[in-house]
């Protein structure tokens, strides 16, 4: 598949999980190509059909889309529920276990999954995998000591290495911190390391997403596909 058919794939997805998006809705807006498409479409809905929600955001970037149509944004501390959040992911297995980081928004994304009614992700078919791990698993990490994280991540075997920009300097999360990306080919325990991740000292959070999702939007040449 060429980039082209993927981003046509990635742009239904979208336009298939703004539907979802109802008047009076609090919904939490996620990161990355394919929730451009979706921000897009609710931007369009809010402009031409005068459609009316509050959206909290998962990275700054998203927020600066949405404001620019005029869609509220929120803090996320600012709301006590969110009804719904659409977001995107980098990989997905059948029981909904997921790879999600690749555009260094995981602690932001997790923190709003978490307060969210109803999980849905957008993702063109490419995404979906018999087992995750062949995209490189994101780790956020705080800057002091991140060298030592990095040797003891190397350690355990799991292949990290420190997320760089275009211009070779490490790249800074919305919260300042660090990527490690663990290239471990397959997960097949992503409980087991999920647990063992989170307990190191240094790490904030990991894009092992697990069974947080309740609906999965699949972008498919044949249209969109549902998963529940
Ligand atoms: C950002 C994410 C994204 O949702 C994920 O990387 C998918 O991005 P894209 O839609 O560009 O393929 O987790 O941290």
């Amino acid at each position: 598949m060429d980039k082209a058919q993927q981003d046509a794939l990635k742009k239904a997805a979208g336009i298939e999980g703004a539907k979802l998006v109802k008047d009076g809705m609090v919904v939490g807006l996620g990161t990355g190509s394919t929730v451009r498409f979706l921000v897009d479409e609710l931007g369009r809905r809010t402009q031409e059909e005068a459609l009316r929600f509050t959206g909290v955001t998962t990275s700054r970037r998203t927020a600066e889309q949405a404001e620019g149509y005029g869609i509220r944004i929120v803090d996320i501390d600012d709301v006590n529920d969110v009804d719904l959040t659409i977001d995107g992911a980098d990989e997905v297995d059948k029981n909904f276990n997921g790879i999600k980081g690749g555009g260094a928004a995981l602690l932001w994304e997790k923190i709003v999954n978490e307060a969210s009614h109803r999980n849905v992700w957008i993702v063109d078919e490419s995404k979906v995998v018999d087992t995750i791990g062949a995209f490189p698993l994101p780790v956020e990490v705080i800057p002091f000591g991140a060298k030592h994280v990095l040797k003891r991540l190397e350690d355990k075997g799991y292949k990290p290495v420190l997320r760089l920009d275009a211009e070779g300097r490490p790249v800074r999360t919305d919260e300042n911190n660090l990527i490690i990306d663990l290239h471990m080919g397959r997960i097949d325990q992503p409980k087991d390391l999920a647990e063992d991740l989170i307990n190191m000292v240094g790490v904030v959070e990991t894009g092992l997403f697990l069974g947080r999702v309740n609906t999965v939007i699949v972008g498919d040449p044949n249209g969109p596909r549902i998963l529940t």
